[in-house]
């Protein structure tokens, strides 16, 4: 079998490529071990830049999330009792975040890639991508038929963080740099309104607690836990009286109890891959860099790879000009450098780290303060938050 971009992976970053590259008329394959269904339960990040937005929706993949999807305008820091509100929109000239989950927008993507007659093969095993130097690089892969080859033109790697395409680049050519947590993410999808009508991030004593939502009445939240913590220690009622405790506001302010749909815990990390191009190989996504979640930058640095991407393989299938697939890493890295201080200045300032002193907690406690009183500070955390429009 022959295509023009053969694509790892059925993730956001692999189906948004898909499909802005359909819309210019360049052919693609999609490949992706896990079925349909594992890939559409899947329950990951909910926010998007307005900048995600609009690509989606140039994509053609607008339609369900411009209906279902929540703006918001600000978020809430709480410490010490208090919620202190960010005004993410006043501050930034306007601009908003979307709340919508990456599960709804891969559900859209990949109905929309079946509409057009192609499709992401799902449950394909054995996957190895080879000739990456040659300009027939080839996806070799098994399906229900016995071995495949699939020859390209370029390949994408859209395959996350524990796939093959990373793995492929020759030894040395990859450097890797990267940062631990001493702790990690329980969340939970708790059936129940929302007790909040905007995102709620909390420092506590007991650690960093979070309160998010997914429709009117879904909500997400989020415990700080140890980061090698079992799912086993952590019976519901254990969840919602953790969640009370950190959560909780000299006001009054109650939280709203529901049946829990969805738990798990996620590993925290900070790690970027570089270059993200090897010959014909183009990484983007997860499969090149991952961020913690709490500046909520992950979907949205996939999306900006496949922006960048999709505009530098148009340009090259137009009139085979190749300038902007070779700054491609360059140009991706100084977006990702920027989200991945971002994200790891937020995770700093929020999370009880273990080995914490009584210096260190006046100092996340007076930055805390700072960043809700200072319209500089707080600015900065918007600007970055909403997305910035020019790295
Ligand atoms: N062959 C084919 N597909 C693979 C392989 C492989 N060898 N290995 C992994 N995959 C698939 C995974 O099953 C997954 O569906 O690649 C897909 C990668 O998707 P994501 O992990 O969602 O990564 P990406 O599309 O880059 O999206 C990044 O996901 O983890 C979140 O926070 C992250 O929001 C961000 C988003
Ligand atoms: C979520 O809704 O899942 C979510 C929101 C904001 C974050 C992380 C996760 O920073």
């Amino acid at each position: 079998m022959r295509t023009q971009v053969g694509i790892v992976g059925a993730g956001p970053a692999g189906l948004l490529l898909a499909q802005v590259l359909h819309n210019a008329g360049i052919e693609s394959v999609v490949l992706e071990v896990r079925s349909r269904e594992y890939v559409e339960r899947r329950i990951r990040a909910g926010v998007l830049e307005q900048g995600s937005v609009d690509l989606l929706q140039s994509a053609g993949l607008g339609e369900r999330m411009q209906r279902e999807g929540l703006v918001h305008h600000g978020i809430e820091l709480r410490f010490e009792g208090e919620g202190h509100r960010v005004a993410m929109s006043e501050l930034t000239g306007g601009r908003t975040i979307t709340v919508y989950g990456q599960t709804e927008v891969v559900k859209d993507a990949i109905a929309a890639r079946e509409q057009a007659g192609c499709p992401p093969l799902f449950e394909v095993s054995d996957v190895t991508v080879a000739d990456l130097e040659t300009v027939r690089p080839v996806i070799r892969y098994r399906n229900e038929d016995g071995p495949q080859e699939l020859q390209c033109d370029v390949i994408s790697g859209c395959d996350g963080f524990h796939g093959i395409c990373r793995q492929a680049f020759p030894p040395g050519s990859l450097t890797v740099r990267e940062r631990g947590y001493p702790f990690g993410w329980l969340g939970i999808l708790a059936d129940v309104a929302p007790s909040t009508d905007e995102l709620i991030y909390a420092y506590h004593e007991r650690g960093f607690a979070m309160h998010s939502l997914r429709s009117p009445t879904l909500s997400r939240l989020y415990l700080q836990c140890e980061p090698d913590d079992d799912i086993a220690n952590w019976p519901d009622d254990r969840i919602w009286e953790e969640l009370h405790r950190r959560l909780a506001r000299n006001d009054g302010w109650t939280l709203a109890e529901g049946t829990i749909l969805e738990k798990g815990i996620t590993p925290m990390r900070s790690f970027v891959a570089e270059p993200m191009r090897h010959g014909q190989l183009f990484l983007a996504g997860d499969a090149a860099h991952i961020v913690p979640p709490t500046g909520a930058k992950g979907l949205n640095l996939a999306i900006a790879d496949i922006r960048l991407l999709s505009d530098a393989l148009i340009a090259f299938y137009a009139d085979g000009d190749r300038r902007r697939l070779d700054s491609y890493s360059d140009d991706c890295l100084r977006r990702v450098w920027r989200a991945q201080h971002f994200s790891w200045w937020m995770t700093s300032m929020l999370h009880r780290f273990p080995d914490s002193d009584p210096f260190s907690e006046e100092l996340q406690l007076s930055q805390l303060r700072y960043v809700v009183s200072s319209p500089a500070a707080a600015t900065s955390l918007a600007e970055n938050y909403v997305g910035l429009e020019r790295v």
